[in-house]
């Protein structure tokens, strides 16, 4: 069959190349077993952009990313790059793809598995069957809000400006993605935001407001962000869809992260806006970074970039069947007691990266049959 899906793989650094090896086996199996054909390229960012093509985020990759269906993504940055002028650092290339491909909706799913629900540093009643979506703007807010920079003053002081902005337009079509998916879930939309304190959240809280009644099956509440912070651990699962800008969505998806006790197994996928076809670029990525401690030792934790895949196939592909079966074969190895070391618990087997993947191709398997 000919290959009807062209994506771009951009393995990155540190632990990116071999959790990315280990998608490179699910998607061998899916031209093998589902009769679904990828046409791979693949491409330098990051760190390795910056040693293999002198910066983090190269002509070439872009011309690929353009041309792809969908990007999937290991991890960017490390020690080694730490030291270059900020400009040059490997996450402009992440946050330079980004803009550049205008994905301005960020999807972090925080789900418990119940397998590991004893691995969250919270009660076990807290987090157990915990399922929320964290939705974030990506290409807004403070990360890119001009002025900013570092000035000299003339009496020799320096000083800091970065700028929070959001337009209403930029508002409206992340609140839509919110309440989009919220009418396939719970149908509940909580937005953050600090408008006690911050105009660009007034107007932001505004905006959720004027759009909410083009979803009437769908509530919508809102809370500042340092109470949510809180009612993050406290009581996480009082949320079903969060929608929040760039800058409060780092930091609650972090936080919502770790209550599922496993960074490792996090997906993510950061949207663009459909264009007349229904096209819509796209990159899957896993929520934790590069792991620079780990990585080259066969130790990493695959999960999060296979389920990134499997999001991939939910929300590019529309292969809802088989982004369900990735979920299911992900559950089932846990359920069989395996662990990367991250999520290693007494009585459970550790089992190393490939392990790990070839664990997820005999679910696969039997899935299948
Ligand atoms: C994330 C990361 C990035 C961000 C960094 C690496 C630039 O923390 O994806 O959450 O701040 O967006
Ligand atoms: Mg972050």
């Amino acid at each position: 069959m000919a290959a009807n899906k062209r994506l771009l793989v951009l393995p990155g650094d540190g632990i990116g190349p071999e959790v990315m090896a280990e998608v490179r086996r699910v998607i061998d199996w899916m031209d093998k077993r589902r009769h679904v054909t990828f046409a791979l390229d693949e491409a330098l960012i990051g760190g390795a952009a910056i040693d293999g093509a002198g910066n983090p985020l190269p002509d070439r990759t872009m011309e690929l990313a353009h041309a792809a269906d969908a990007i999937i993504m290991g991890a960017v940055g490390g020690p080694k790059w730490e030291k270059l002028p900020f400009a040059q650092q490997p996450e402009r290339g992440l946050l330079g793809i980004r803009k550049q491909l205008s994905l301005f909706a960020n999807l972090r799913p925080a789900v418990v598995f119940d397998a590991l629900a004893n691995a969250s540093t919270l009660k076990l009643d807290v987090v157990k069957g915990l399922d929320i979506m964290i939705i974030r703007e990506l290409t807004g807010d403070i990360y890119f809000g001009e002025p900013r920079g570092i000035e000299t003053l003339p009496d020799g002081r320096r000083k800091g400006v970065n700028t929070m902005t959001y337009t209403t337009d930029e508002v409206e079509r992340i609140g839509r993605v919110a309440f989009d998916l919220a009418g396939k879930r719970n149908k509940r939309v909580c937005s953050i935001d600090k408008a006690n304190v911050l105009e660009t959240t007034v107007m932001w809280r505004e905006v959720m407001e004027s759009i909410k009644g083009e979803y009437p099956d769908v509530q919508l509440s809102h809370m500042y962000v340092d109470n949510a912070a809180m009612q993050l651990v406290r009581n996480p699962k009082q949320f079903d869809v969060i929608v929040t800008g760039n800058m409060f969505g780092d930091i609650l998806s972090d936080c919502a992260a770790m209550l599922t006790g496993s960074l490792g197994m996090l997906p993510s996928a950061s949207l663009g806006a459909p264009d007349k076809t229904g096209r819509r670029a796209a990159l899957y990525e896993p929520v934790h970074g590069s792991a620079p401690d780990i990585a080259g030792k066969g130790v990493a934790n695959p999960l999060a970039t296979i389920l990134s895949f499997g999001m991939m196939l939910r929300y590019s592909f529309d292969m809802v069947e088989d982004a369900d079966r990735i979920d299911q074969a992900v559950q089932n190895v846990l359920n069989n007691g395996m662990r990367t070391a991250d999520i290693m618990e007494p009585g459970k087997a550790k089992v190393s990266t490939d392990t790990m993947g070839s664990a997820i191709l005999a679910e696969l398997d039997k899935l299948a049959a």
